[in-house]
């Protein structure tokens, strides 16, 4: 088990374009050990998902998992996804205002639009390509961890910055009303 650092906002590596990896690539070793080196750092850190270029590796991988997970307790169940060379499609204009926080961004959240319904056609570690629907919170999920590896933080996309908040805050002043709207989001559209 090896959990990496995570690089945090300032660090230029979280504003690169990552670069695909080819099929060969993926099959080295160090592309697998990069790939257990994720998902150990994600557990640790209880992310619900992270990209490479969060432990410096600037490579289109990134890791995806929600199981009862503390930082974020409303959100539907992930299974452990590993996400190679993702493309998403947004399937429609609806979208969905969502409070993220992100392992490189210590400490604060904010509000972001996020389509609800994406099609996200990747590899997975075994180079077997994917061609999935994802929706709402889960589909969230998808387009913060697809962001970074285009260089971009959720921090880029808050339109309100009175939403900022420390976690703390958060907790005090605007889980309840975020948890309430989202958990009937979430009743609605299924995840
Ligand atoms: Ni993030």
């Amino acid at each position: 088990m090896t959990v990496r650092e995570i690089v945090t906002v300032g660090h230029p590596v979280l504003r690169e374009r990552a670069r695909e990896v080819s099929v060969e690539e993926l099959a080295t070793p160090a592309v697998q050990q990069l790939i257990d080196d994720l998902i150990d750092t994600m557990h640790a850190a209880n992310g619900a998902g992270i990209a490479a270029n969060q432990i410096g590796v600037p490579l289109r991988v990134t890791t995806i998992e929600v199981n009862h997970n503390p930082r974020y307790p409303y959100k539907p169940q992930i299974p452990l996804t590993v996400v190679v060379n993702p493309e998403i499609e947004f399937l429609d204009d609806e979208l969905v205002e969502i409070n993220e926080g992100c392992l490189s961004v210590p400490n604060l959240r904010g509000n972001v639009m996020r389509h609800v319904n994406i099609r996200v056609r990747y590899l997975d570690r075994d180079g077997v390509a994917h061609d999935e629907v994802k929706r709402g919170l889960t589909a969230g999920t998808f387009q913060h961890e697809c962001d970074h590896l285009d260089g971009r933080l959720f921090l880029d996309r808050v339109t309100d910055p009175t939403t900022f908040t420390t976690w703390e805050q958060f907790e005090r002043f605007h889980r309840e009303a975020f948890v309430a709207r989202i958990t009937e989001f979430v009743r609605r559209v299924g995840s």
